[in-house]
């Protein structure tokens, strides 16, 4: 049956097979090579789409307002709604459906985007919850499959430091479905949470994948033969009281060279969602170093800027994952 995810939610990748991944994947190349041969869409042409940000963003919201743009497509970036606020998410839903043609959410809860979802009646995109990352995970695969000679079901990825945060379950969620092997090296109080890692077992029984969890006396075992490191910031958006707790957690957990080289695998690559705490160039950076005397936290700057470090590819493909994502379900295809 050929893939048709017109009309179709991108809430979490729980909800796609890995034929609808593989297909989201194989538009993204499509679309990044059409964009760089200078060729401007028109898939998204008259369509309209909206953009709330509960939290902070730089590449989501810079992502699909180009992407929209580069087909065609009108963003509206809401600021200062009336959602939560003085109206319900149900009649805001309602409201914005009678508009707009799609709506990215980014926010705490996931039940708010599902709520999006079930009642404007258009196709809702998960732009970072709480629980979980899903457009993220796309730039990632993306990433990994241009930069490794192998096909994703044939990698090991692992995820150092909080694990039961978006991107741990949200990698485990994607890597489980692409037959990847997913390790976590996580002190066990953060490793993900039980009922998805047996959900996710369970379809990485089906794909040939496999998952694990390991802590730092076991770090050998996790490293060898790793394609891949992946690590993301200790303290999430909204958790900003507990750099304390999270740096004595989580401070051997740091992806250093040390870990690089334990891999055994010269060409492994490094990536992280960003924005990262590699040096003490931004204002929370300078404020742990004066608090509690660290320069790096969840990566060292020399991974970070090291030649297998592919962060900035990631980056750009937020844009082409992304603009995958709505041309699929709203666009002109
Ligand atoms: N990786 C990511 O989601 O970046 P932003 O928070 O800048 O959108
Ligand atoms: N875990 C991070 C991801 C940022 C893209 C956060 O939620 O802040």
């Amino acid at each position: 049956m050929p893939v048709n995810l017109k009309g179709r939610s991108f809430l979490t990748l729980k909800d796609f097979t890995p034929e609808e991944i593989r297909y989201l994947l194989d538009l993204s190349r499509d679309l990044k090579a059409k964009k760089r041969a200078g060729i401007k869409g028109e898939l998204l042409r008259r369509k309209n789409i909206v953009l709330i940000f509960d939290k902070a963003s730089t590449r989501t919201r810079c992502s699909f307002e180009c992407a929209c743009w580069d087909e065609g497509g009108n963003a509206t970036f809401l600021t200062n709604s009336q959602m939560g606020k003085k109206e319900s998410v149900e009649d805001t839903a309602k409201v914005l459906g009678r508009m707009y043609d799609g709506i990215q959410y980014r926010g705490f809860s996931q039940k708010l985007v599902e709520d999006l979802a079930r009642f404007s009646g258009v196709p809702v995109w998960n732009g970072l919850t709480d629980e979980d990352h899903p457009t993220q995970i796309l730039a990632d695969l993306l990433t990994i499959e241009e930069r490794t000679a192998k096909p994703l079901s044939k990698c090991k990825l692992v995820y150092c430091g909080d694990a039961r945060n978006n991107m741990g379950n949200a990698l485990m969620i994607g890597c489980a479905k692409m037959g990847m092997s997913f390790v976590a090296l996580a002190p066990k109080e953060l490793w993900p949470n039980e009922k998805l890692t047996a959900e996710m077992k369970a379809v990485a029984a089906k794909t040939g994948g496999s998952i694990e969890f390991y802590s730092i006396e076991d770090a050998d075992k996790a490293l060898k033969g790793a394609d891949a490191l992946y690590t993301d910031v200790w303290v999430s958006m909204g958790e900003e009281a507990k750099f304390e707790e999270r740096i004595k957690q989580l401070e051997k957990y740091r992806v250093t060279m040390d870990f690089m080289r334990r891999t055994g695998n010269p060409d492994c690559l490094f990536l992280h969602c960003l924005p990262a705490f590699h040096d003490t160039e931004t204002d929370v950076g300078k404020d742990i170093l004066k608090k509690h005397g660290l320069k790096e936290m969840e990566v060292e700057d020399a991974v970070f800027r090291h030649k297998n470090s592919v962060v900035f590819d990631e980056a750009e493909n937020r844009l082409h994952t992304i603009k995958a994502v709505m041309v699929a379900t709203i666009g002109d295809l």
